[in-house]
């Protein structure tokens, strides 16, 4: 079997196709407006810290688990732990990988009709009113057809390159969209610097103000590490499952956190130049990217093909992690049920695609969780990264502490190192300190989300929270 698996074709095309899954909506969406509204560079400083206590001990953990037993999650967790429960962390995955790209594809949809809607000139009556734009953009997504539209044509791009394989499809189109993302973000990123004013966006992004940071923007820093990088549901067991022994993990996994790092910051840079030239409102949230960038683009030089090399940029990194999202399940297909590639793709894709058009509709007419007082689309997207993400990632963490054992993680994690002269206790410890660290930290924050849902008094009084963190802690101690 071993050798019939489809392999990487080469370290680069690796490295490209894991920072195109970890580089994403999160990065040029997300990133950008959490950071200028929670403390600039003070909160970069702590989402650093959290990248490197949090995600990269998983992120090694997933990639080695994916390489030592060449399979996806499912097939993976049962042969490390001998058919035990802990195949149910696989499922898990599988199932997150379902809720999560069944709202990914509508937002890809969304990225490709606002490239054409640029690209058209549509921008230009927009300059300059946020209203006409906010209007606009709310009737587009709530309206029936239109978004359901280009929701199928993304799906259709990224079962088409899922269909292609490991090698030609995923790597391939990895090849492609990342260098082009990185070279086109940097001319945005020079467009912006040299437009006059916009250094003060580097100001708002870059300057630290510790006193904007809180409680609750370490916590937001916690989770956004984890979901930058795709973490918590088997993409990168699935994409360390096409590796071979000659990789260092370690490495290849700092290549994947600086690019998704440095591409995170470029987007940022490249936006808020621009906002402050421009003169619109920084502070913007959420709807920045949509409602206030397409009001701000007809107003500089050439503002029609800055505005559609965005859109476009924002679609393939889309793109990029749609793919490794389905590659998960076509992968548990392909690797448990002896199904071929084509079916599992075709079949799947169709059934989230489907999922997807409720997703799509919820934001306007016919929305199935109207009883529970949430648009379907929210519903999914907070179920999967606030629960079912962190709960993977947890109990990956869990797994390796408990059930494989340090000492097993570091052999796989050695095996492509050259230096093999050091001492291996102690590093057997440093990991099992961060993997405790980690899983202890993202319980806290699943607790913190679980009891403001339920009970959302409860943790207003600081004491209640310090109790919930102590029993937390000592419970987690015994386990351990
Ligand atoms: N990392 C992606 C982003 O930044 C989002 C994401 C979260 C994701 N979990 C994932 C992508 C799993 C692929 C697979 O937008």
């Amino acid at each position: 079997m071993k050798n019939s698996r489809e392999q990487w074709g080469s370290r680069l095309g690796f490295i490209l196709a894991a920072s195109g899954s970890a580089v994403g909506l999160g990065n040029i969406w997300k990133y950008p407006h959490m950071a200028g509204q929670n403390g600039g560079a003070a909160f970069t400083v702590v989402y650093l810290l959290c990248i490197l206590i949090v995600g990269l001990p998983i992120l090694l953990g997933e990639l080695a688990i994916g390489r030592k037993t060449q399979l996806s999650p499912v097939g993976a967790f049962n042969k490390l732990s001998n058919l035990s429960n802990w195949k149910w962390v696989g499922f898990l995955g599988v199932a997150s990988a379902f809720v999560i790209l069944s709202f990914y594809g509508v937002v890809g949809g969304w990225t490709l009709k606002y490239t054409l809607f640029a690209l058209s000139g549509g921008f230009d009556s927009l300059s300059g009113s946020p209203d006409v734009s906010g209007q606009i953009f709310s009737e587009f997504i709530g309206s029936s057809l239109q978004p359901i539209f280009w929701q199928l044509i993304f799906m259709s791009f990224c079962m088409g390159i899922i269909i292609k394989g490991v090698k030609s499809g995923i790597e391939g189109g990895a090849k492609i969209m990342m260098p082009l993302i990185l070279i086109i973000l940097g001319l945005l990123v020079f467009k912006g610097l040299s437009l006059e004013g916009g250094k003060k966006g580097l100001e708002f992004l870059f300057k630290p103000k510790f006193s904007d940071l809180n409680p609750s923007s370490i916590v937001m820093a916690l989770g956004h590490a984890f979901f930058t990088l795709s973490l918590g549901m088997g993409t990168m067991i699935t994409y360390g499952s096409y590796l071979d022994e000659k990789q260092n993990l370690f490495t290849s996994a700092i290549w994947i956190i600086l690019l998704d790092t440095f591409i995170a910051m470029l987007a940022g840079t490249a936006i808020f130049t621009i906002v402050f030239a421009m003169g619109a409102d920084p502070s913007a949230g959420a709807g920045l990217i949509f409602v206030v960038l397409p009001t701000i683009f007809p107003q500089i030089g050439g503002g029609a093909i800055w505005g559609t090399l965005f859109f476009f940029i924002l679609f393939m990194a889309a793109l990029t992690s749609a793919i490794s999202i389905l590659e998960v399940i076509t992968a548990y297909f392909i690797d448990e049920k002896g199904w071929s590639r084509n079916k599992a793709t075709l079949l799947f894709g169709g059934i989230i695609s489907l999922v997807g058009v409720f997703c799509s509709l919820s934001l306007g007419e016919f929305n199935i969780t109207a009883p529970l007082n949430i648009p379907f689309f929210d519903f999914l997207d907070e179920l999967a990264s606030k629960y079912m993400l962190p709960i993977g990632g947890t109990l990956t963490a869990l797994f390796i502490l408990k059930k494989w054992s340090i000492k097993k993680f570091l052999k796989e994690l050695l095996i492509g190192v050259k230096e093999q002269k050091f001492d291996k206790i102690f590093y057997q410890n440093v990991i099992k300190f961060l993997l405790i660290v980690s899983a202890l930290i993202v319980i806290l924050i699943i607790m913190n989300e679980a009891f403001n849902l339920l009970f959302p008094e409860y943790l207003q009084n600081a004491k209640n929270g310090w109790l919930l963190i102590f029993s937390v802690v000592v419970y987690f101690a015994f386990f351990i």
